[in-house]
């Protein structure tokens, strides 16, 4: 099985790196998708930007980007109109709509994970907190975009982020119930998996940098940057990750009556006890989409049809990814996580784009009627270049995100400085 036309559901850089993936063999139309996403593929098939309710498109696949929709059931109710769909249904989705759900299915498949317990009142909340050892770790059970998370040495501070989350002050809903775990130390990685409802095929490791400022300070963000593959990360510890924490949880949720034909995505720390799961996502990450598929060698229309068919087997093989390695290097707005300043003007996107290796993943733009390109989200661009090591990739990586410019432009130096040198940051 395989489409010919895709239609991808969302329009920040993952789903912009998701077009190009896919459009080396197919068309593809992205709603709304976003302005860098349109023209022909190096291959010849169209892509299209178009703000048009997924139902309305014709395709013989429908991707799904974001946990939003999915969450919400957009792939059922898409499945129940007779589509071909890749991502998972409600019930599925719950494990990265609620962090207790997913803790839950941790527990009850034996996946190793971080001690945790969840609480939607206060004083019980600080009870549990004044008990743990530390750092501390208070996550809002909801949706928040990836900043609802809290790790700290300090228990007052800890106290007083469960108290703004539980009130709905700082989150809203999303807060109204926690989960606190203790924390682990190591190395994250990222793993996707293409699952089929009974079947799954790791993609290559990625990591992720997720907090706003060089040497890991500040804020938690979306990801300011990524790269693919991973110092001493190879064929062993993947087969250990899916072995221990993707095949269980898929397993799990087959055995509850969830057929989960998506992808599932799991956060990892490599403690000194192994690979522990910091978080199961229901989508493609963003920016590790970026590397990953910039590295792909198989096709990935096909491995995604089949896995939406319910069968990944003849395309297993799909999942094959060049030695050349990736770096992605985000662009943000001034302000952001908290508060991104929007509405200024982008230049230097097409000069970026016409270094060797190098792609520019629109993120957060927007056309202005006068056909000026302005930042419209937090992340704006995801500069991502490919080199035949770390490295090579790293330094056209910077050079390109040197080249775009708009006021204000908050980049981290250090994406992948550690990899380039061999070390697993
Ligand atoms: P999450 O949204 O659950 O992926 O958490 C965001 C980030 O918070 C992770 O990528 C980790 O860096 C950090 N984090 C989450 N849970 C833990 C934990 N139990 N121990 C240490 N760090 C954590
Ligand atoms: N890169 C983190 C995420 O997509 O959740």
């Amino acid at each position: 099985m395989t489409a010919h036309r895709v239609c991808i559901v969302g329009s920040g850089a993952r789903e912009h790196a998701l077009a190009l993936a896919l459009g080396r063999s197919a068309d593809v139309l992205v709603t709304p998708g976003n302005p860098g996403i349109r023209g022909k593929t190096a291959e010849g098939f169209t892509l299209t930007s178009e703000d048009r309710p997924a139902p309305l498109v014709e395709a013989d696949l429908y991707v799904i980007g974001p946990e939003a929709p999915l969450v919400d059931g957009m792939a059922d109710d898409l499945r129940a109109s007779g589509c071909l769909v890749f991502g998972p249904g409600r019930d599925g989705a719950r494990l990265e709509g609620s962090k207790m759900a997913m803790k839950q299915l941790c527990s009850e498949a034996g996946i190793p994970t971080a001690r945790w317990a969840a609480f939607d009142e206060l004083w019980p909340a600080v009870r549990f907190l004044r008990a743990l050892p530390g750092p501390y770790v208070v996550k809002t059970d909801g949706l928040a975009a990836g900043k609802g998370v809290l790790v700290t040495p300090d228990v007052e501070e800890a106290i007083s982020d469960v108290t703004a989350k539980l009130s709905g002050s700082s989150f809203g809903a999303a807060g109204e119930r926690v989960v606190i775990e203790e924390a682990m130390s190591g190395p994250e990685l990222s793993l996707f998996a293409v699952c089929d409802g009974r079947r799954s095929v790791p993609l290559a490791p990625a990591q992720d940098y997720k907090r706003v400022g060089d040497g890991d300070t500040g804020p938690n963000t979306g990801g300011m940057g990524a790269c693919s593959p991973l110092p001493g990360v190879g064929e062993a510890l993947v087969d250990d990750v899916m072995d221990r924490i993707v095949s269980p949880a898929l397993s799990f949720l087959h055995r509850s009556g969830v057929d989960y034909r998506g992808l599932l995505y799991a956060g990892l720390m490599l403690t000194a006890d192994g690979p522990r799961l910091v978080e199961f996502n229901v989508r493609f990450g963003d920016p590790e989409t970026e590397v990953v598929l910039a590295r792909m060698s198989g096709d990935l229309t096909r491995l995604l049809a089949c896995a939406a068919e319910g069968d990944l087997r003849p395309a297993a093989g799909e999942a094959t990814f060049r030695d050349e390695a990736a770096v992605c290097v985000v662009a943000a707005a001034p302000g952001y996580p908290s508060a991104p300043v929007l509405g200024g003007p982008v230049s230097g996107v097409e000069r970026a784009g016409t270094l060797e290796g190098v792609t520019v993943f629109h993120a957060g733009t927007r056309l202005r009627d006068d056909g000026t390109l302005v930042t419209a989200g937090g992340r704006v661009l995801c500069v991502t270049a490919l080199g035949r090591d770390l490295a090579s990739a790293r330094e056209r990586a910077y050079e390109a995100v040197g080249l775009v410019e708009f006021e204000g432009k908050v980049v981290r130096h250090d994406i992948a400085e550690a990899a380039a040198k061999g070390e697993l940051g």
